[in-house]
């Protein structure tokens, strides 16, 4: 079993410990808070012996191999480096680092100290993205395509009465591409590859940070337009191109409705489903590669997610440099 810790205490962690208690393969042992309440008024749901620690590095002291990091995302590289240094095997929520900097000594750190690095990109580990991926044909039958996710947020409001909430915030690495976009920018590399040329054309919100957002993505023979935003909702489908139809897809992410219409306007209707928790499978394929680390093929699997998220990392990096979005993060 594997030994859980948590950071962050907002959400988000209850929906992944709740998967991961589900999937079997992880007991809930530690929770920081920097308040000791916090973590303790978190943890109390939640079965078994749980320690608190309101500082990280009695934290990282505890009965623990593996931490989930969700707190505001520049906070995730300081986090995940002191995690790695203790030997502890890291799952970082999206986007797991500010820029390639970041990526890059972290990786290498967790390479050094033989531990794990997994990106939280939930979607990519879900059954109906495999299954889409496994639909699509090689680049040479892509002839576009349009992927979509914007949701308007609850803490834009917070934006509009003046104040500066994290997800919003260039001090914590906020922002619509970061936050959002993420998605749509994982699901195109995870099937089309790294693009050539990147572009983001954004409108910058009160707090220097991207509210809404298009970016380009240009490949060879192709290019893939993605939306993103958090100050409106799209009710767009994501499309995929190719040279005998379009694949049309609900989201972007747990994808439970799928359809291929042929040129001839015959329609294949394709068969998924996404789980309640949709952070269950990411949780799955994680506790895999914890479990088998002497497994040669995991270990390759192991080795393209983590390409995967430095190329997604490299990509958000290029995004926000073309469209002038500057982090703390990236001044250090
Ligand atoms: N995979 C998904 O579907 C999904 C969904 C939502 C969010 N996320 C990701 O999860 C992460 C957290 O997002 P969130 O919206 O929950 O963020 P948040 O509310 O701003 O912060 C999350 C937690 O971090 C701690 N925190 C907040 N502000 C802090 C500060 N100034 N300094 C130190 N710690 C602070 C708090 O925990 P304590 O008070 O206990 O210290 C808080 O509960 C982000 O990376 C986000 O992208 C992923």
């Amino acid at each position: 079993m594997i030994k859980l810790g948590i950071i962050g205490t907002n959400w988000i962690t209850d929906q992944f410990v709740e998967a991961a208690l589900e999937s079997k393969k992880y007991h809930l042992k530690a929770v920081y808070s920097r308040e000791l309440e916090t973590a303790k008024k978190f943890g109390e749901k939640y079965a078994g012996k749980i320690e608190y620690a309101d500082d990280l590095t009695t934290f990282f002291n505890l009965a623990i191999d593996t931490v989930y990091i969700a707190s505001p995302n520049s906070l995730h590289f300081p986090q995940a480096k002191q995690a790695v240094l203790a030997g502890k095997n890291v799952i970082v929520e999206k986007p797991a680092f500010s820029n390639p900097t970041e990526f890059e000594e972290l990786v290498h750190l967790a390479n050094q100290k033989r531990v794990f690095f997994f990106e939280a990109a939930r979607n990519i580990h879900e059954e109906s993205f495999k299954a889409i991926t496994n639909r699509l044909p090689d680049n040479d039958h892509i002839i576009g395509a349009d992927l979509s996710f914007m949701k308007y947020s609850s803490r834009y409001d917070l934006v509009l009465a003046g104040e500066e909430p994290n997800i919003f915030s260039p001090h914590f690495s906020g922002g619509a591409v970061m936050d959002l976009g993420v998605y749509p920018i994982y699901a195109a590399i995870a099937w089309f590859g790294m693009p050539r040329e990147s572009h983001y054309f954004s409108q910058k919100i009160a707090t220097d940070v991207d509210g809404i957002g298009f970016a380009i993505l240009r490949y060879e023979t192709f290019d893939v337009s993605i939306r993103t935003g958090k100050i409106s909702d799209s009710y767009q489908k994501s499309e995929i191109y190719l040279d005998e139809g379009t694949l049309v897809l609900n989201a972007i992410n747990s994808i439970n409705q799928a359809a291929f219409h042929r040129h001839d306007k015959s329609v294949e209707e394709i068969s998924l489903q996404s789980l309640e928790n949709p952070m269950i499978e990411e949780a799955l394929d994680f506790a895999k590669i914890m479990n088998h680390p002497k497994d040669v093929e995991l270990g390759e699997l192991y080795q393209e997610w983590v390409e995967l998220a430095r190329n997604v990392n490299q990509v958000l990096y290029d995004l926000r440099k073309s469209a002038g979005i500057v982090f703390d993060a990236d001044q250090k």
